[in-house]
């Protein structure tokens, strides 16, 4: 929350009310304050804070088995998926759960007069002064500011609820949230390259996964650029692709098919640079433009132009576009050029249901809109003044995300309301893909975390995981390459593998997570793996208990892409390439489904991990970082490359076979 409170006129409120005698126990508390931040005063007694309580939803318990009901390859329901309004009754909070929370607030002084109920039924709201948030919540307030702008947050390190109330309560705000709205330091360009290009921390209004741009090669002349086949070691170009995985070029789009790709302003496409792409690679292509659907404000700003803001969007949308024309493709751009959106944001203009479940947003750590931004003291231009997008868009079969944040970076309650989310949008036959990160172990910009919670370089400390890669609900697509000298056509043609995990300028995000659980579909890959290849690292490096999710779940080439950008050719890499090249695998097999008259694949994990045989294994190369060389690829699931990269001809019949 912003630092505007509200004085309680008159007198201190009195602290005498009669807090009743239960036992409290600890819901959520922050080990160490995020990077950044310094504590500062306490609050005044009497300033007042409008509080927020997330409710927890019915049934999300039931979320796992409701998912594998209509995903999982062997039951007789396969395929056959909710529509939204099924999703929304389904998981609403209950009448039960509302009424033990209002009754804990007015037996602890703040009467039902007080309290209102979100339209979603998910959230209370209420104004409490900080003696009474403090008594009711167990805890401190503090303001904290921001060391490099000064901005000012008011924040507890962590807060207790009665035990009867826990299972009612999400989470509640304002605590131990600390993403706090802050605008970047506007950071120049030289500065960028100095630490390596891609390292785009700083990216102005960017709150989605900072450093988790794809990663700049080099500038290419026209001469080196080769469209040839005999080159993919050297240089990926979608003939390439199709080669490697053996996916055809389509006929025909079926006409329920759909490929979203999802962006966040200000990163953006330049329509030049996709016909330059087009051109050379997909020429039939030249003049087509994914349909933007815009979200928030979101704009393809064309003022400033470089890698930094072009590069992810050029490549994603040159190659999503290229390797699944003539479906078309959807450009979910989101967020205005002042304030950026996060990954809810998105959620809640494909979901309705989503803007209120569990309390909708945080304040503190998704954007506002309408921007409140933009004034004439402060001389910001460029808010986004309309209403906060609320379901205004469909959601694409497959759904294509090459940002991600570290999973350490937020609290495990935002992550799971997000994950369950992907959850829904998998019931709904919705396959939602989130690239693995670029880092091997390590997090974002090589970071690695300390015995005390806080990041170091990445020369040490704790493996760093990324997410939404590591929630259960989502595919997480790792990076591969052509093995360097190999000739990936001839090495197919032998039946060799020409690819391992990626280990040019980038290393394949993977790992274990520390918040989510082993999903099912995954434990006996994870227990063989850690059978075969006990990993030289305890768990002081990482969570071995094999009881946590592993990442990632598949791979595909994220080495050496040729990509316009800017006006030029460059080389680029990243899981940023790998994800949306597996997304348009994916479009492909849902245009073969639909036109055999069955629906879209939806979520894929169940089936490929009982199914890895439509996967071509990768068993060599490692994912370095944290001052170690990471994991190893190893024959089967390893926490590198997944199962491996995809079988277009194996997969397709594989998904064909099922109802
Ligand atoms: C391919 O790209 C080059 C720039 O590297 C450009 O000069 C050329 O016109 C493009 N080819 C076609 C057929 O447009
Ligand atoms: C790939 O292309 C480069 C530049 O044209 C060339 O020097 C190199 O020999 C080629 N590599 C292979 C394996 O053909
Ligand atoms: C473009 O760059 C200028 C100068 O670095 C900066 O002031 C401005 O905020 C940037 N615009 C966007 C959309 O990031
Ligand atoms: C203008 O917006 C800034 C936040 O960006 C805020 O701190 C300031 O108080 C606002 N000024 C006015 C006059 O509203
Ligand atoms: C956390 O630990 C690191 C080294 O492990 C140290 O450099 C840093 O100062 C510590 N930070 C805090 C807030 O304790
Ligand atoms: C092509 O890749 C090989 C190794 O795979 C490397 O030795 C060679 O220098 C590369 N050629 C160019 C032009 O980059
Ligand atoms: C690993 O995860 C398990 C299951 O969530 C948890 O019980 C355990 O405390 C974790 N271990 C470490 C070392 O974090």
């Amino acid at each position: 929350m912003r630092c505007s409170f509200l004085f309680a006129a008159g007198a201190l409120v009195s602290s005498a009310l009669a807090s009743p005698l239960t036992s409290h126990a600890v819901h959520e508390r922050r080990s160490t304050l995020p990077h950044g931040w310094e504590k500062r005063e306490a609050l005044d007694r009497r300033a007042v804070m409008p509080m927020r309580i997330a409710l927890t939803q019915r049934n999300i318990d039931k979320g796992y088995n409701f998912l594998e009901e209509v995903s999982h390859p062997d039951s007789p329901r396969y395929g056959q998926h909710w529509t939204a309004k099924q999703v929304a009754n389904m998981f609403r909070a209950s009448d039960v759960t509302i009424k033990a929370v209002k009754t804990w607030l007015a037996e602890s002084g703040i009467s039902s007069d007080r309290v209102s109920l979100s339209q979603g039924l998910n959230w209370l709201n209420f104004d409490a002064t900080v003696d009474e948030a403090e008594a009711l919540l167990k805890t401190k307030y503090y303001v904290y500011a921001h060391t490099e702008s000064g901005q000012p947050h008011v924040a507890c390190e962590g807060y207790s609820l009665p035990t009867h109330i826990k299972r009612h309560v999400d989470f509640v705000t304002p605590t131990v949230y600390f993403d706090a709205k802050i605008r970047a330091r506007e950071e120049n360009e030289d500065e960028l390259r100095k630490r390596g290009i891609g390292n785009s921390i700083g990216q102005p209004g960017s709150r989605s996964g900072h450093g988790s741009y794809p990663k700049f090669g080099k500038w290419m002349h026209h001469n080196d650029i080769i469209t040839q086949l005999r080159n993919c070691s050297n240089q990926t170009v979608p003939i390439c692709l199709h080669a490697l995985y053996r996916f055809p070029w389509l006929e025909e789009a079926n006409p329920q098919n759909s490929f979203g790709i999802v962006e966040y302003t200000p990163q953006a496409y330049v329509p030049s640079d996709l016909d330059l792409f087009f051109a050379n690679f997909s020429y039939r292509q030249v003049g087509d433009r994914p349909i933007l659907d815009a979200i928030d404000g979101g704009i393809l700003q064309q003022t400033n132009m470089s890698f930094v803001y072009n590069g992810e969007s050029d490549l994603d949308l040159e190659y999503g576009m290229a390797l699944v024309y003539p479906v078309p493709v959807t450009l979910y751009q989101a967020g205005d050029i002042v304030q950026g959106a996060s990954f809810n944001n998105f959620l809640d203009a494909i979901d309705s249901t989503y803007c209120s479940y569990e309390g909708g947003d945080d304040p503190t750590q998704d954007g506002i809109y309408p921007d409140p931004y933009c004034n004439a003291t402060n001389g910001l231009t460029g808010c986004y003044t309309g209403p906060e997008n609320c379901g205004g868009y469909s959601a694409t079969k497959v759904i294509s995300t090459s940002y991600a944040y570290n999973e350490h970076d937020l609290t495990p309650f935002y992550e799971m309301r997000q994950c369950n989310e992907y959850m829904k949008l998998g019931v709904m036959g919705v396959s939602v893909l989130y690239s693995s990160g670029d880092y091997g172990v390590a997090g974002n910009l090589g970071q690695c975390i300390n015995p005390n919670g806080t990041y170091n370089d990445g020369t040490n400390g704790r493996f760093n995981p990324s997410f939404p890669g590591t929630c259960l609900y989502v595919t997480s697509i790792g990076a591969t390459q052509v093995i360097p000298g190999t000739n990936a056509v001839k090495a197919l043609a032998s039946g060799t593998e020409p690819e391992e995990a990626c280990q040019t300028i980038i290393y394949s995000g993977g790992g274990f997570s520390n918040v989510f659980p082993l999903p099912p579909y995954q434990a006996s890959a994870v227990h063989d793996w850690f059978a075969n290849y006990p990993p030289p690292y305890g768990p002081d490096r990482f969570n071995n208990s094999q009881q946590t999710r592993g990442f990632p779940d598949i791979s595909a080439n994220g080495a050496n892409y040729v990509v316009a950008v800017d006006g030029r050719f460059a080389l680029v890499y990243g899981t940023s390439a790998s994800t949306p090249t597996v997304g348009a695998i994916l479009t492909l097999i849902n245009n073969e489904r639909f036109n055999h008259g069955k629906t879209s694949i939806g979520f894929i994990n169940p089936t490929l991990y009982a199914h890895p045989e439509v996967l071509n294994d990768i068993t060599l190369g490692g994912n370095q970082g944290c001052g170690t060389p990471g994991f190893s690829s190893a024959p089967g699931w390893d926490p590198v490359t997944g199962l491996g990269t995809p079988n277009y001809p194996k997969m397709k019949d594989l998904f064909l076979g099922l109802p």
